[in-house]
């Protein structure tokens, strides 16, 4: 791989800001550039970043996908309104799950959240805006998995050799691709970004659809988004890397009511680490993780069956896409 990683013991986060700002005004040569904001902390620290470099001249998009977490898209517009980022929301909730429809091998679901991002809606919004450039929060970890080819993290593109002038219409630019996630954090914590935002635990790109194994459709990641809420709500104070719901394509035979019912399973995850590179489960306490069956099986009367993730990784991944 090509690209120097600069470790976050040797990082000086404001000397990187301030040369970041100078690339960035020299890179856009005072043009347009566009900006995906998904408010996770990549796409945050690229957003204050880019802000603080050119200005008005960022135009920055939230997307909403229509696979966000609940709350998920207002959270995002009101944090950045607060910290007086203009974002326009683009409501591309049908454009996603028409590509993703009948889709269940893992790496076409993937290639259906970027075909979708970068050529039917960024393609759309770079012609609207007469912008050039595309910026975007990839980071070292998303390009060094890719490369490995473990999996094919959605915003990996010049890296596998795309050419995104030619295929898309526009260059994309990422600040942030020398720096691991802690790295980020130091640099979002420079930037004046409040700490729910820079400590934010990681939520992937493809966002929901990493947690529906098969057909990812709108009925499956509400019913995915539902579990997620409670067990971010449990684990929130378990200080975690990562916790997150996965809902399985098997039934299961359950008892619903005094019935029986062919419902739903549902596997939780919470990870120890550092850069998600290697990951740990975290050692839970047997009550809260029979709160958690009890809640999700009680709000959610799909599912009838509630599991907890007990593999490393590797050979487990974080995600289950
Ligand atoms: P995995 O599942 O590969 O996840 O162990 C490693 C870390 O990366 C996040 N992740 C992604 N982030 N685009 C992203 O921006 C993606 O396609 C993607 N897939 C996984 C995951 O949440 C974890 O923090």
């Amino acid at each position: 791989m090509s690209i120097k990683e600069i470790k976050s013991e040797d990082l000086n986060p404001e000397e990187f800001i301030n040369e970041k700002c100078l690339a960035l005004v020299e890179e856009t040569k005072g043009g347009i550039a566009v900006n995906a904001l998904s408010g996770g902390v990549d796409s945050s620290v690229t957003t204050m970043l880019a802000h603080r470099a050119i200005g008005e001249r960022l135009k920055t998009y939230y997307i909403d996908n229509g696979l966000m977490r609940a709350g998920e898209s207002d959270a995002v517009m009101h944090t950045m309104v607060k910290l007086g980022v203009p974002v326009e929301l683009v409501d591309a909730r049908e454009e996603f799950f028409t590509a993703l429809k009948g889709v269940t091998d893992p790496e076409k679901k993937r290639q259906a959240i970027t075909d979708t991002f970068y050529k039917t809606v960024f393609g759309r919004l770079v012609k609207e805006s007469g912008a050039r450039f595309l910026l975007q929060g990839t980071i070292f970890t998303d390009v060094e998995e890719t490369m490995a080819g473990i999996k094919r993290q959605h915003n990996i593109l010049s890296q596998l050799g795309i050419d995104t002038q030619d295929v898309y219409g526009y260059k994309v630019i990422e600040p942030l691709i020398e720096l691991r996630k802690t790295g980020v954090r130091m640099v979002g914590k420079a930037l004046g970004l409040p700490e729910s935002v820079y400590n934010r635990p990681p939520f992937p790109g493809p966002a929901l659809v990493t947690r529906v194994i098969g057909d990812a459709t709108p009925e499956k990641i509400d019913l995915v988004r539902r579990a997620t809420a409670i067990v971010e709500a449990e684990l929130a104070d378990v200080n975690a890397f990562q916790y997150l719901a996965i809902l399985h394509e098997d039934r299961v035979t359950g008892v619903y009511q005094g019935r029986r019912s062919y419902g739903n399973q549902i596997e939780i995850r919470c990870w120890d680490s550092t850069d998600a590179v290697v990951a740990k489960p975290t050692w839970l306490s047997f009550d809260l993780l029979e709160k958690m069956a009890s809640r999700i099986t009680t709000e959610i009367p799909e599912v009838v069956s509630v599991t907890y993730n007990i593999t490393t990784k590797p050979p487990s991944t974080i995600e289950a896409l």
